[in-house]
């Protein structure tokens, strides 16, 4: 698990590595990766659940979090597969070399192309959102000339309050993610005249950053319900895939996570004992976020009458959750020092608006013009969602 401390010499580290040697005077905002921390964390995941599970089950883990090459090439020796949601992150997976067989085909509004994409990888599977996507794959299929038929997944709606920021819960009737029974019934009709396809299970994504698996269980015991009628149906269904979405706790370090994982794994437990299909997993958030910081330097301190603010040369172009789900990610510098600046203050970036923040009414000590500050936890949805808004440049991305 990713260890991120300060030394003897008061230098922050991550897994062992001095974080200012990775950066210099006038050096753009950087993630730093850690291959030991991403390997052990999916590793712990993997075995956690092979600890209560009886039957087969794979990892395909949701690149959207961070798409590195590097990252995906270690996951990849790791016997994990992947879960993609665009053209894009098939063309990455594939370079990474991920095998068709081991791709999980996400998107909620796939186009034709991406369509006709996936067939050419021949992917494991296509976890369908709506009706008209259904008749979409099914056409094209119809034209495709390796003749296979292409294997489909319905997602699920399972309507459950995961009870996470209302921009990550995907689960309520209301969001524009999975369907609802009504849509399900729609999407057997368009199966039952497309022999081009076949259903071979139901998938479920409720949300992420969970941390009340009470809606987690209700999902699980939900989808199986469906999965079992429509077994009874006739249709032969071998997959349940229980989505992604376990999250973290960004107020604390890593060895808190822990508690979340066996509060996950004892609903598998649970919820699984007795059920015959093979499982499929899509975490992204809990395989990365931990390994991964963000380094930025402090350009200028700025006092005002009613705030001191802390100018940094990253902000949300570099990492956008704060300003879009207040995330709260620990603020450390870079070497804690006995010299320098005691304030309260908010850690904002360049960009040219207010949402413009890494953290607010954060204390720090001994901080001065031209240090710099550690992002905490930021492997996760950090580089992933950096934009060149105001057209700074994106972070630099160094792995060790
Ligand atoms: N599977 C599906 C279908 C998903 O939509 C997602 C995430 C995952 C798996 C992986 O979820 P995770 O294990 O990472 O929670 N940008 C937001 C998170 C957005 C998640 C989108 N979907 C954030 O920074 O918190």
């Amino acid at each position: 698990m990713s260890k991120l401390e300060y030394n003897s010499n008061q230098e922050l580290e991550l897994d062992g590595v001095r974080l200012l040697s990775l950066v210099k005077e006038e050096q753009e905002g950087t993630y730093v990766y850690s291959r030991k921390g991403l390997m052990d964390r999916l590793f712990l995941f993997q075995s956690a659940i092979a600890k209560v599970l009886t039957q087969r089950f794979t990892v395909h883990y949701a690149m959207k979090a961070n798409s590195h090459l590097e990252v995906l090439k270690l996951f990849k020796s790791q016997n994990c597969g992947v879960d993609i949601v665009s053209g894009g992150e098939l063309k990455r997976a594939l370079e990474a070399g991920f095998t068709g067989s081991q791709i999980i085909f996400s998107g909620v509004a796939k186009s034709k192309e991406e369509i006709r994409q996936c067939f050419k990888a021949q992917i494991r599977q296509f976890n369908v959102e709506s009706p008209s996507e259904l008749k979409r794959i099914a056409a094209l299929a119809a034209q495709n000339p390796t003749g296979k038929k292409i294997p489909v997944v319905l997602r699920f709606n399972p309507d459950v309050d995961a009870k996470t920021h209302p921009y990550i819960a995907t689960g309520f009737r209301e969001n524009k993610f999975g369907m609802e029974e009504a849509l399900i019934k729609d999407c057997l009709q368009i199966l039952n005249v497309s022999p081009e396809l076949s259903l071979i299970g139901v998938s479920f994504h409720i949300g992420s950053q969970l941390h009340d698996f009470a809606a987690f269980k209700e999902a699980v015991q939900k989808t199986k319900k469906l999965y079992q009628n429509l077994k009874s149906q006739g249709y032969p269904l071998t997959t349940l895939d229980v989505g992604g979405g376990l999250g973290i706790d960004y107020s604390k370090s890593a060895a808190v996570d822990l508690e979340f994982l066996e509060g996950y794994c004892q609903i598998l437990k649970e919820e699984f004992a007795n059920f015959e299909g093979q499982l499929q997993f899509e975490p992204g958030r809990y395989l990365v976020a931990r390994s991964g910081v963000l380094l930025t330097q402090i350009q200028y301190i700025k006092k005002t009458s009613e705030r001191n603010f802390i100018l940094c040369n990253s902000g949300m172009n570099h990492l956008i959750r704060p300003a879009l789900y207040e995330a709260e990610h620990r603020i450390m510098p870079l070497q804690n020092k006995s010299t320098g600046e005691d304030l309260v203050a908010d850690v904002v970036g360049p960009v040219c608006e207010s949402s413009d923040f890494l953290g607010k009414n954060r204390h720090l000590v001994g901080v001065n013009e031209g240090d710099w500050l550690c992002i905490a936890d930021s492997g996760a949805y950090g580089a992933a969602m950096a934009s060149q808004y105001n057209l700074f440049g994106f972070p630099r991305e160094v792995v060790i």
